[in-house]
C-alpha cells in the first residue's frame, strides 16, 4: 500500500506543546430548544448532524493515533507524548459532551444515521495499515480545523444561537484548532506519504459532505421543517450565501492539495482570543479550581 514512494519519517511536531484538556461548564441538563441556532431549522440541522458524527468519528481518531504512536521508535514515542496526550483529551471531553447534546436530539425525535453508516465504514479498516487510520483522521482534521475557523471567524452561522450552545460549538472549534496537526505530524512522522494523504482526503472530502447532508435533510424530516420553503432559504444561505460555507471553505479546503502544507500554517490567534476571553466558561482538567458562573454546571 505505501510503496517506494513513502516519504522519509519526519518527527518534527507542530501540535500544541502544552497539553490542556478543558472541563466545559454549560448547562446540557436543561433541553435544547428545537431550533436552538436563531430559531432557523437547516442551520440547526446542520450543527445536530456534525454533532451526531462525533462520539463514533472522535473515537476513531482517538485510537487511530493511539495505535499510530505505539508504531514508532521510543524516542519519538516520547517526543509526541504530549501532544497525543493533548489530542485525546481533548477528543475525549467532546465526544463525552456531544453525546449528552446527542441524548437531546433523540428525544426530540431525531435519528442519527450517520454513526451507522461510519461504524460500517470503519469496520472495513480493520487489519489494514495503521498509516490510513492515521491519515484519514489527519484528512478529517482538516475539516474539523477548517469548520473551526469559519465559526470562530463568520460569525454568521451561529447568530442567534443559544448563548450555552455557542459556547459548546466555539469551545470545540479552538481546541479543534488547538490540536490541528497531531494527525498529520503523526502520519509524516509513521512514513506516510503524500499520494495516499491526497487520496484519503478526496475520500474523507466526499464521505464527510455527503454524510453531513443526508444527515442534515434526515434531521429536517424528522423535525417537521423540510416541506416549508423557508428552511431551503436558510439553507441556500448557510451553503452558497455571502458567508456561506462554500465560498469561505473552498480555499481553506484546498490548503491541504498543496505539497508544502502544514496544519500549523492555519492561524490560530482566534481559537487563542476566544479561550482566554471566554475562560469562565472552562476549567483545565486536573488544574484546581477556578471560579465559575453560579448558573454553570460542569458536565465533562
Ligand atoms: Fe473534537
Ligand atoms: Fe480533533
Amino acid at each position: 500500500m505505501f510503496g517506494a514512494t513513502m516519504n522519509a519519517p519526519d518527527p518534527a511536531i507542530h501540535a500544541t506543546a502544552e497539553p490542556v484538556v478543558r472541563r466545559l461548564l454549560v448547562d446540557l441538563d436543561t433541553p435544547l430548544p428545537r431550533h436552538w441556532c436563531g430559531g432557523d431549522a437547516f442551520r440547526t440541522a446542520w450543527f445536530n448532524a456534525l454533532s451526531m458524527s462525533f462520539p463514533v468519528g472522535e473515537q476513531f481518531f482517538i485510537d487511530a493515533v493511539r495505535a499510530g504512536v505505539a508504531t514508532l521508535p521510543e524516542d519519538q514515542r516520547t517526543a509526541f507524548e504530549p501532544a497525543i496526550k493533548a489530542f485525546i483529551g481533548q477528543e475525549a471531553t467532546h465526544r463525552r459532551i456531544h453525546a449528552r447534546f446527542n441524548e437531546h436530539l433523540a428525544r426530540q425525535g431525531l435519528v442519527n444515521r450517520w454513526d451507522a453508516r461510519a461504524l460500517r465504514r470503519l469496520d472495513k479498516l480493520q487489519g489494514v495499515d495503521l498509516r490510513i487510520w492515521v491519515g484519514a483522521t489527519a484528512a478529517t482534521e482538516h475539516f474539523t480545523a477548517i469548520l473551526a475557523e469559519h465559526l470562530l471567524s463568520n460569525q454568521s452561522s451561529l447568530e442567534g444561537a443559544e448563548p450555552r450552545l455557542a459556547t459548546l460549538w466555539l469551545w470545540h472549534s479552538s481546541e479543534e484548532t488547538e490540536h490541528r496537526s497531531t494527525a498529520f505530524d503523526l502520519y509524516r512522522a509513521m512514513g506516510g506519504n503524500e499520494e495516499w494523504r491526497l487520496r484519503l482526503f478526496r475520500v474523507v472530502t466526499w464521505n464527510f459532505i455527503t454524510d453531513a447532508l443526508r444527515q442534515t435533510v434526515n434531521n429536517l424530516w424528522h423535525d417537521g421543517s423540510f416541506w416549508r420553503a423557508r428552511t431551503w432559504v436558510e439553507g441556500w444561505r448557510l451553503l452558497f450565501g455571502r458567508h456561506g460555507l462554500v465560498r469561505t471553505l473552498r480555499g481553506p479546503w484546498r490548503r491541504y492539495l498543496s505539497a508544502d502544507f502544514h496544519p500549523s500554517q492555519q492561524d490560530e490567534r482566534q481559537a487563542a482570543t476566544w479561550l482566554r476571553e471566554h475562560a469562565s466558561a472552562w476549567e483545565p482538567v486536573g488544574g484546581g479550581a477556578r471560579a465559575s458562573s453560579p448558573a454553570a454546571t460542569a458536565t465533562a
